[in-house]
């Protein structure tokens, strides 16, 4: 169980050299399985635009979806460290909109830290995030926001000059104050030079075996999502057909009237029915 794991046990684990397991969760069975799992943190992504809205990618989720998904995770999952995505256009715009609206994903959501997309060009809003108390954590190579400027390239570091800005980007991060980074879809060589520069633990995903942590997308790990699949993640159960299955069965049961049964209702007393089919034996 993660109970009170915290910025500080985020250090720690990177200088014990002991990996960190990190899931996303967005409501409460999610929350209760990641918890239960005995996962270190929790982030409630922003990735539950297409997991749980429905949407093609994350640039529709609003401030209003992840303070209502933040707080349905930390209601539920009260021993764990529960990190936030900052949504699209949430901290972009100006400082103060982004202290505004971390602030509020603590306040509202009760989450214990919060994470944002970026390099060196979001430092001013992770330090005025990291001066008023909130923990950050950065998130570079493949940042889902940005989707429409890879035009459909996710890996990042590809050529010595974005592999060197990734490097900077990282540092700069550091320097500003996040206790971590996420590094989505880095190649690994470059990731594992990275973890070693930093002082700070990296989170990977698709980035391989070398960064200090690990971050899935739950519905991923857990065969959620029969229609998406990926190199970066592993198919640890396969929900979406064991619970297709079970409806299946349901619809038969229904129609074939063995579901429900007397036994799946209740028993009303002997005089109240007789009375009631009196009084009701002349309606029209
Ligand atoms: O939104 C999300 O779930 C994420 C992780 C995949 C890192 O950002």
């Amino acid at each position: 169980m993660s109970k009170h794991f915290s910025v500080n046990d985020f250090k720690k684990a990177k200088i014990d050299k002991r990996k960190i397991s990190v899931l996303t969760a967005y409501d409460r069975f999610t929350a209760r399985v990641v918890e239960d799992g005995g996962t270190d943190a929790i982030l409630v992504g922003d990735s539950l635009g297409m997991t749980v809205l429905g949407y093609d990618d994350t640039l529709s989720v609003t401030m209003e979806d992840m303070v209502r998904h933040t707080r349905a995770v930390s209601r539920t999952a009260k021993n764990s460290f529960v990190i936030a995505d900052m949504p699209f256009l949430s901290y972009q715009i100006s400082v103060e909109t982004a202290l505004q609206n971390a602030g509020r994903l603590v306040v509202e959501g009760g989450c214990g830290a919060v994470k944002l997309e970026g390099g060196k060009e979001y430092c001013s809003q992770v330090k005025a995030i990291v001066s008023a108390g909130i923990p950050v954590m950065g998130h570079l190579g493949f940042t889902p926001q940005s989707i429409n400027k890879f035009g459909g390239t996710f890996v990042s570091g590809k050529t010595e000059k974005s592999a060197v800005k990734l490097m900077e980007d990282a540092l700069a991060l550091q320097d500003a104050g996040v206790f971590s980074i996420v590094l989505e879809c880095v190649p690994y060589e470059l990731s594992k030079l990275i973890s070693e520069r930093l002082a700070v633990p990296t989170i990977g995903i698709g980035s391989g075996p070398d960064c200090d942590g690990q971050v899935l997308v739950i519905h991923d790990i857990l065969g959620m999502n029969d229609s998406f699949s990926a190199k970066h993640f592993k198919t640890f159960a396969k929900i979406q057909g064991v619970a297709t299955d079970a409806v299946k069965k349901y619809v038969e049961e229904v129609g074939a009237v063995s579901f429900p049964t007397n036994e799946n209702s209740f028993i009303v007393e002997k005089e109240v029915l007789e009375g009631f089919k009196r009084g009701t034996y002349n309606w029209k």
